[in-house]
This record gives C-alpha cells, structure tokens and sequence, in this order.
C-alpha cells in the first residue's frame, strides 16, 4: 500500500496565521501539524509516502523532510497549484500509487489512541474497496457524515450536511483499493467547482464496497483547522507528553518501533536535536532499546 498526504489548502479558516506560511506547517505543541498525519500512515506500516503541498510550501517540505530515509521511509514530494479538492491528490499521484492500494490522510488530521497501529494495519488487511474511519463529534456538520444502520454499516455519507443524520464525522483518512485511481479519473466536480471526498466514499457505498471503521471511546481526533482546534490539539499532545508520558507522533520512535530504523540510527536523529525535549528523548529510547 502506498501513501499520500495532502497538505495543500489555502487555509483560509486559519488568516492570519497562513497568510505567509502553511497550514500543516504550523506547531501542534511541539512538532509541526505535519509530523501527525505522516505518524498515522507510519502506524499503519505504510513507508512509500507522498507529500502534496502547495507550490509555495513544498521547498520547505522538503528541508523538513527530505526523502524520507532518515526515518526508514521513502518520501517524494509534489505540489498541488491550487486547491481543486481532495480526490485531486489521486490524479497528482497516480504514478505513485501505481497498481497499488492507496492511502490518503489530510495534513491537518491528528489521530491517537492505544491500539490504533493495530487497528490500521487490521483495516489494511481486510481492505476490499475502502475502509473509512468514523468519529463521533458535537459539530457533524463541519464534516464529512456517515450514517450507519443496526449492524453499523454505513447506509449513507453526506458532506457538510445541515441537519446531520448522525453524530458520525467521516474524518480525513481514506484506505481505498488501486481502483480509486479510474473512479476519480471519471468523478465530476461539485456546483462549488472542486472534486469531492464523499462523491468518491458514496461511489464506493453504491457498490456495496465500502467499510467504517469506528474509532470510538479511548481515541481521538481532531482537524486542526480553525483557530479553536488548532489550540485544542496542542493542548491534548502537551497533556498526554506531560503527564501521561507518551509521545505522540514522534516520527523516529515510531520508526524505531516499526523497525524501520535501528536504535543506533534513532539515536544519532536524537543527538542532532539535543537542546530540546523532544531530541532528548530520542536519545532515551534509543538508549532503552539497544
Ligand atoms: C474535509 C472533507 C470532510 C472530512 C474532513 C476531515 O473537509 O471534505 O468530508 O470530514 O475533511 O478533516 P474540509 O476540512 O476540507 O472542509
């Protein structure tokens, strides 16, 4: 399977903060927005990745990132010129994903709880059309929203709608098999004049081939896309790296963790950042697990 993460955007629900900068290259707590979603495609044991970040962000991208190998990946990058909608990052990386399944994750989407590696590797594994990945919030309408009947099978998915139908949001993580690349090739865009998310999910929901996978009680989730939620997610990571001792996203443990990179390798990534907390604790876990 491969990987795509779309940070692309004008971030316009962000002015003034992006009028300069990125999105996705904002700080959540301690490391940029970015690092999050990239850890999610990590946890699911993904290490072909592409970046789609706009024309002005996508240097800067690459100074962060690089090819990836550092971190036992192998990282490309690409721009998206203007913000035609989410299913574009399939057209921008159609020869990336190649005759593969494909994974896509928005650059502000921050995922964490215990067991979601597990869980993400299990939805890969069982992937036959596409998996979505349901979360429950006081504001669906902001979202993507799926409605599930008894048996908790998706029975319709709307974007933005006024009157939700569920507390359900479909949230910005997509396992989609390699025929995604022909349904987006052939999808029409929306009266807004962008292609839609959801148009893919409800194609996929009128073949019968789509599954939700509800990341309920002991998750969470959040967009990072208004000045509110921004600030909510750097709070949640500095209370859970604080007081509850775990980190979250942090790239090189994961990597270590995953085996993509050995304890020497995680622990020279660690000398090179030592002034900070965050380099610090490189070197400890690479220490612990050598
Ligand atoms: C997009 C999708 C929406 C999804 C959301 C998750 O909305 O269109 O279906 O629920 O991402 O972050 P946007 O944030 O681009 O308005």
């Amino acid at each position: 399977m491969k990987g795509i993460v779309l940070a692309g955007g004008s971030g316009s629900r962000l002015f003034p903060l992006t009028l300069a900068t990125s999105k996705q290259l904002l700080p959540v707590y301690n490391k940029p927005m970015l690092y999050y979603p990239l850890s999610t495609l990590m946890l699911a044991g993904i290490r072909d990745i592409l970046v789609i970040s706009t024309p002005s962000a996508s240097p800067v991208m690459r100074d962060l990132l690089g090819d990836g190998a550092p971190l036992g990946l192998n990282l490309s990058h690409a721009v998206q010129p203007e913000p035609r909608g989410i299913p574009e990052a399939f057209l921008i990386g159609d020869r990336h994903i190649g005759t593969d399944d494909a994974a896509l994750v928005l650059g502000d989407n921050l995922f964490h709880g215990a067991g979601f590696g597990q869980l993400l590797r299990r939805a890969r594994a069982q992937l036959d059309g596409a998996v979505l990945f349901g979360y429950p919030v006081a504001d669906p309408e902001r979202y993507g929203v799926g409605e599930t009947d008894a048996a908790g099978r998706l029975v319709s998915i709307e974007e933005k709608p006024l009157r939700p139908r569920s507390d359900k949001a479909i949230t910005g993580l997509y396992f989609y098999g390699n025929d995604v690349l022909d349904l987006v090739r052939d999808l029409a865009p929306s009266p807004r004049g962008e292609l839609e998310i959801t148009d893919v999910n409800r194609a996929y929901l009128r073949q019968g081939r789509v599954r939700l996978a509800d990341l309920g009680p002991g998750f969470t989730w959040f967009d990072c896309g208004t000045h509110d939620s921004l600030l909510a997610a750097g709070h949640y990571v500095q209370t859970v790296e604080k007081y509850e001792g775990e980190r979250v996203a942090c790239l090189e443990e994961i990597a270590l963790r995953m085996g993509f990179i050995d304890a020497a390798a995680c622990y020279r990534l660690g000398e090179g950042m030592r002034q900070s907390t965050y380099g610090r604790h490189l070197t400890e876990i690479a220490y612990a697990y050598s």
